[in-house]
């Protein structure tokens, strides 16, 4: 076992490892020893450090179903699965089609459900496992202007804490990690259609998130972080990365009442 590593070396297969989190923490737990796979959907257009990457697509079931193949071919087992590929979409919810909102589902939650099915037959097999699911403080209350993506990482978490329940008995932990703003490519894209009744207020509301996330920290502590979930001995259902005020969120959520939760995002959001 390498000297730095508490735990012993583990399989771990990280989505959407081309930039962002994925990257980071693909990064940090190669280095930190563990046999790490990677994905994107062009890996030849994507720079890996000392991991491997695979073609993925969370969208379609056979992509999902040979990535898995591929590392439990080569690697002869899976021990840890981080759901993190994700996209985001911006604008007012009413401004979204069906189709739109579908999309957006499709990566952000249907992604992981179709991952997650994929790893899990080996996992119960072995009796042994891990699926960490990379959400957000957007998965824990409404967000003006960011609606449907708070929407796709609030149906991650009720399926998250209700998998852990089903999940217990085969000795496979399910983790959420619920990420504020960090400096990465996500990028907010927008519905074709536009209501003359949101403009304006959609563009400064929209203009706080970019901001947020381009002049955010760094991926690194969520990176540590999934490394430390992953070498943990027994993970938790909830982690959360965040720097200054918004890691005030998740008491915000328990403790004050829904009206002042209410004021306070209507002030940061100018909404
Ligand atoms: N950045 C933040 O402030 C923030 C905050 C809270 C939560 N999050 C969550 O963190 C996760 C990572 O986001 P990020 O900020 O690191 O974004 P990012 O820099 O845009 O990276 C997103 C990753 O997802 C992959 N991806 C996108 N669509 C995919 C698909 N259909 N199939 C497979 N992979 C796909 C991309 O890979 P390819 O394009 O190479 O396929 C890329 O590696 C997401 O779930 C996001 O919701 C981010």
């Amino acid at each position: 076992m390498p000297e730095h590593l508490t735990s012993s070396p583990r399989v771990i297969l990280i989505t959407g490892a081309s930039r962002g989190f994925g990257a980071a923490a693909a990064r940090l737990l190669a280095q930190r020893g563990h046999r790490v796979y990677g994905t994107s959907r062009d890996p030849a257009s994507a720079q890996a450090e000392g991991f491997t990457l695979l073609p993925l697509d969370v969208r379609e079931d056979d992509s999902a179903r040979r990535c898995v193949e591929t590392v439990l071919n080569q690697a002869g087992r899976l021990d840890t699965l981080v759901n993190n590929a994700g996209v985001s979409l911006g604008g007012a919810v009413e401004e979204a089609t069906p189709e739109e909102a579908r999309q957006l589902f499709e990566t952000n939650f249907f992604g992981v459900l179709r991952m997650t099915s994929a790893v899990l037959p080996t996992m119960r097999a072995a009796r042994r496992g891990q699926i960490i699911n990379i959400s957000s403080l957007a998965g824990l209350v409404g967000v003006p202007y960011l609606g449907l993506y708070a929407a796709s990482k609030h149906a991650l978490e009720g399926y998250s804490a209700s998998l852990r329940y089903e999940l217990r008995r085969f000795g496979i932990a399910v983790s959420l990690v619920e990420a504020g703003n960090y400096r990465t490519d996500i990028r907010f894209t927008f519905p074709a259609q536009r209501i003359p009744d949101y403009d304006g207020i959609r563009e400064q509301a929209t203009a706080v998130h970019d901001t947020d996330v381009r002049d955010g920290h760094p991926p690194d502590p969520v990176a540590r972080l999934i490394a430390r979930i992953v070498e943990s001995r027994h993970p938790r259902l909830r982690y959360v990365a965040a720097e200054g005020l918004e890691s005030g969120v998740p008491l915000m959520r328990r403790f004050l009442p829904d009206a002042l939760q209410e004021w306070i995002l209507r002030r940061r959001y100018r909404a």
